[in-house]
């Protein structure tokens, strides 16, 4: 079996791997090592063993949904097994180890999932623990006989092998969860697994990492000129900020203006990145009039992806013009992306959709330049900050592609653009000024296809109508509604029923997701 992350690991660095079997929780474990300054790569299950070991200081075999001893468990290449380095195993990735030494699994009698209390034995993954330690189980299955040679090292009630470690001090595992932060002492029984028995530096710092990628960029680019895509948000904006570190005018940005964006945002990019070789492109017209006359949700994605291929495009033979072939295009991909096309759940045909100039680099003959694709969302925001960049710009809360397009139910007109404009802009002060902004997820106005009748003076109205939206979310998969105090929310529907001329009446949207989405359409 082939390692399909092979060469991309940071040379110089310690390294731990995870072996990804297909737990919900395989990103938490590395983003754990992540904050103990530890650089950790996340491998499909069938990955094979890297050909050679060098950095490669530890191994976890991560939790997943199957039982050893299913038909369709996932394929495990053993020889990972004979490597001379220590392995971990949490969950799934216990019951591998017993069931590879010779111990026994077995379903347990009742299915666990919540809280625990362990009893732990003096170990290395254990010191600085207490005696009794409070955990997070979630499995079925369970170790009922630790393999010889093994010693038993924490039980619970339900789970009398919940911890075990082979005596040569090489081999541990947890049938608990010590990356999720219910696993009240898990932080330091990572901690012990790193630095005391895998013996890592923690060396792995933002700072190093800038240093490497300038050099890596330098090397890769030569005196080439690249183009990146800037939206605005959180991943283009520090791709570009990074790339213009290491190359300076070498790099070409490009900003559309969609005519859907944001009150400002136009205005604000251009300002914050004037610096950066930006072309603002106006192509307000353009994107207003292929939307007119457009209600469909989808047909007004593709109407707006397409135009900003088209746009964008035309834009990068202009600049072919000027400095001559561009052979590189930048993408603010980030790890979650990658790893999700290489799980052995099965490669997703392709990256996320929004990631993608889409096809532009084939057929501009590009390559790909990714400087963030061994990123999470949070290392890019201090990436963001470490270059400089203003906090505003690198907490920003996510705006869809398509922008306020599928956020104005019905048609898109100029005027509906505008009022909406105003509602969000209003939103987001209000947001803001009751310091909520960084603690939601996505806080903004949509604008429905109704109208309604109010009364303004001695006036009867018959106007539209704004939804304010506010959700939690950590991915955007899921969303719960944020509970806003009554009080702010009436402030904002007063805002913008007196400020805004042509909105007579706010709601509120209180669904979740699912079964609703975040965005309107
Ligand atoms: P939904 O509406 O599907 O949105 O619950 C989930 C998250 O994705 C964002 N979103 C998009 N982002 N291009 C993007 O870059 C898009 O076409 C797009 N559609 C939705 C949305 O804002 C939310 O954060």
């Amino acid at each position: 079996m082939g390692s399909t992350l092979e060469g991309t690991l940071q040379p110089g660095h310690d390294t731990i791997l995870i072996l990804d079997f297909g737990s919900q929780y395989t990103q938490l474990i590395a983003r754990r090592i992540r904050e103990q300054g530890v650089y950790c790569e996340i491998r499909p299950c069938t990955d094979g063993p890297p050909s050679t070991l060098e950095t490669t200081k530890g191994l976890i075999l991560s939790g997943g949904p199957s039982s050893v001893y299913d038909d369709d468990a996932p394929p495990f290449d053993a020889s990972w097994l004979d490597l001379d380095i220590p392995v971990l195993g949490v969950c799934y990735g216990m019951q591998l180890l017993a069931r590879n030494a010779g111990g026994r699994v077995s379903k347990a009698e009742r299915r666990e999932y919540g809280f625990a209390q362990v009893l732990t034995t003096a170990s290395p993954l254990f010191e600085s623990v207490s005696g009794s330690t409070e955990v997070w189980m979630s499995h079925g299955d369970h170790v009922a006989d630790a393999p010889d040679g093994w010693s038993v090292i924490g039980g619970s009630d339900n789970c009398p092998v919940a911890a075990m470690a082979r005596a040569d001090g090489l081999r541990f595992g947890l049938q608990f969860h010590p990356e999720v932060t219910h696993s009240k002492e898990g932080t330091q029984i990572i901690r012990n697994f790193l630095f005391s028995i895998c013996g890592v530096t923690g060396d792995w710092t933002m700072g190093s990492f800038i240093e490497e990628q300038l050099r890596v960029i330098r090397q890769r680019v030569g005196s080439d000129h690249v183009i990146c895509g800037m939206s605005g948000g959180v991943d283009s904006a520090v791709t570009a900020r990074l790339l213009h570190e290491a190359i300076g005018d070498q790099l070409h940005c490009i900003f559309v203006d969609n005519g859907v964006l944001r009150k400002g945002e136009r205005d604000g990019v251009a300002q914050e990145f004037s610096e950066l070789n930006l072309t603002v492109v106006d192509a307000r017209e353009r994107f207003l009039s292929g939307l007119a006359g457009v209600v469909d949700p989808e047909a007004k994605r593709k109407v707006i992806g397409n135009l900003f291929i088209e746009v964008f495009e035309e834009e990068a033979n202009k600049l072919v013009d000027s400095v001559g072939e561009i052979r590189w295009l930048a993408q603010g991909t980030l790890y979650p992306d990658v790893i999700e096309s290489v799980s052995f759940k099965g490669p997703s045909a392709t990256i996320k959709s929004h990631h993608n100039v889409g096809g532009l680099p084939e057929r501009m003959r590009m390559k790909l330049i990714e400087p963030m694709r061994e990123l999470f969302k949070d290392e890019v925001r201090l990436l963001g900050l470490e270059l400089g960049m203003s906090e505003d710009r690198v907490y920003r809360q996510p705006f869809p592609g398509p922008g306020l397009a599928v956020r104005i139910l019905g048609e898109v007109t100029p005027d509906r653009v505008a009022l909406l404009q105003e509602a969000d802009a209003i939103v987001d002060q209000e947001i803001r000024g009751a310091g909520l902004y960084r603690d939601i997820w996505q806080s903004f106005a949509a604008l429905l296809p109704i109208r309604s009748v109010g009364v303004m003076g001695d006036s009867r109205t018959y106007e539209q109508t704004a939804v304010v939206r506010c959700v939690h979310s950590t991915d955007g998969m899921t969303a719960s509604i944020v509970r806003l105090p009554w009080e702010l929310l009436e402030r904002m529907s007063n805002r913008i029923i007196n400020e805004v001329r042509g909105i007579n009446r706010v709601c509120y949207d209180i669904s979740s997701k699912p079964p609703a989405t975040i965005e309107w359409e």
